[in-house]
């Protein structure tokens, strides 16, 4: 959804993130919408070209399920592209556009849809696709959908979160049912949000909000996951006593860090707040009442402009932690970069260079560790729609230009590929 644009060709319905941007139109930065994203559902043939002249070996894209049987003829056509120019195919079967048809999450029905969507994709991609990841980051949907009410269907309750985050959870054990009762080749997976939580208070109750945010941010789907039953404390304290019919194990855990987070106790009144305007003063805000909240870091490290803290050890004291408590589960980092305020037509972006160097070294440290990480995608191969944020926070190693959506390498692009290969820069013209 936040590269293809093209969001009436072939069929495709409405999506709960189509009709928020309809709906609500100045939550989201410059009233943007997905149209025209990247115009990736028809230049695809040029950005697998960049893939290939970037040196990338592997490539995570997620499918539209709005876009149905039909959007499937694409995905397969790209599919080949990849396996053409030697990139392995990464797919991510569910990044936050439910078809608006199912309603919301707390519609049971919406996991056996998604099982059969599973079902359909399993079918057409399954003997070329290497690793399946089923959902993207529930507990950021669900946070966002449920808790802050920032992202549709911009509720604020927390029990209908945990309804919702159970139905999101069956979803992922079902559709991994399917992909392997279809036989696919690839590893299964599913991509995580993850963060250190970092006590940012002495007391036992800023020690009892830590606690929270860990045990409902991280280890909530992380256990439902890898053990198919929440973690039992913190399910005995909000009462949810649900299990899953026939929990699936996965072959890896995909990883998405971007920051850790500080956490008080909080007495402050509820709120939520995210910096989508890039601008300083902006400050993101997350305090629950009597629970707990984000605080910045005691330690005054350095910010992105939309108030997000640069913290590469926290990528290697996750991948460790990680270790830890699941041993010898493979891991893959799926989504790790930094939002810049950029034009879409300059290369030079150092920062990124510098924040992408110091997250690799870290990795390096948790594999020295003993981690067993098997791969580090970055956020992302191009400029995209970025949420609440529009297209004025980029990560792309390729610049997307604003009015004629050519891309143009950052020195970024260069160097990630340099990382990896000697002598990256061609000599050949760029696509
Ligand atoms: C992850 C998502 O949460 O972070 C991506 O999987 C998203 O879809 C990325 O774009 C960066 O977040 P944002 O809000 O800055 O675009």
């Amino acid at each position: 959804m936040q590269i293809e644009g093209s969001t009436r060709a072939d069929g495709r319905e409405n999506s709960i993130w189509d009709d928020f941007c309809q709906n609500y139109p100045d939550r989201i930065h410059a009233r943007a919408t997905p149209e025209p994203g990247c115009d990736h559902y028809r230049r695809w043939q040029e950005d697998l070209d960049w893939i290939k002249l970037l040196g990338h070996n592997a490539y995570r894209f997620s499918l539209s399920w709005p876009r149905g049987a039909r959007g499937l003829d694409f995905y397969d056509r790209l599919v080949d592209g990849l396996c053409a120019r030697g990139v392995a195919p990464m797919v991510t079967l569910y990044h936050w556009d439910l078809p608006s048809r199912l309603g919301s999450w707390e519609n049971p029905s919406a996991a056996e849809a998604f099982a059969d969507f599973v079902s359909l994709a399993a079918e057409r991609l399954g003997d070329r696709v290497s690793h399946w990841m089923t959902l993207n980051e529930p507990a950021w949907s669900i946070m966002n959908g449920y808790v802050t009410g920032l992202h549709p269907p911009a509720i604020q309750d927390l029990s209908r979160a945990f309804a919702a985050g159970h139905q999101l959870m069956r979803a992922h054990h079902l559709g991994l049912a399917r992909l392997r009762a279809a036989g696919v080749r690839g590893k299964l997976g599913i991509a995580l949000n993850l963060s250190p939580v970092r006590c940012a208070g002495t007391g036992a109750k800023d020690r009892r909000a830590a606690r929270w945010a860990d045990d409902y941010l991280n280890r909530w789907f992380l256990e439902a996951v890898v053990y198919g039953r929440y973690p039992r404390r913190a399910a005995r304290l909000v009462g949810v006593n649900e299990c899953f019919e026939n929990p699936q194990p996965i072959d890896f855990l995909g990883v998405n860090y971007y920051y850790p987070k500080w956490v008080a106790h909080s007495k402050q009144a509820t709120r939520f707040h995210l910096n989508t305007s890039g601008q300083e003063q902006e400050k993101c805000q997350f305090s629950l009442q009597g629970r707990m909240q984000f605080v910045d870091s005691p330690e005054r490290t350095e910010k992105t402009e939309w108030d997000w803290e640069i913290d590469p050890q926290g990528l290697e004291d996750l991948l460790l932690d990680m270790h830890r408590s699941y041993p010898g589960l493979p891991l893959m980092v799926t989504e790790n970069g930094i939002g810049l305020r950029e034009d879409g037509c300059s290369a030079r972006d150092p920062q990124r260079i510098a924040f992408v160097e110091a997250h690799l070294r870290a990795v390096r440290r948790a594999l020295d560790g003993g981690a067993p990480v098997r791969g580090y995608l970055m956020w992302s191969l191009m400029d995209n729609f970025s949420w609440l944020n529009g297209y004025q926070k980029r990560y792309g190693l390729l610049a997307v230009h604003p009015e004629t959506l050519e891309r143009t390498a950052k020195d970024s692009a260069w160097w990630f590929k340099s990382v990896f290969q000697p002598n990256p820069r061609p000599e050949i013209s760029e696509p």
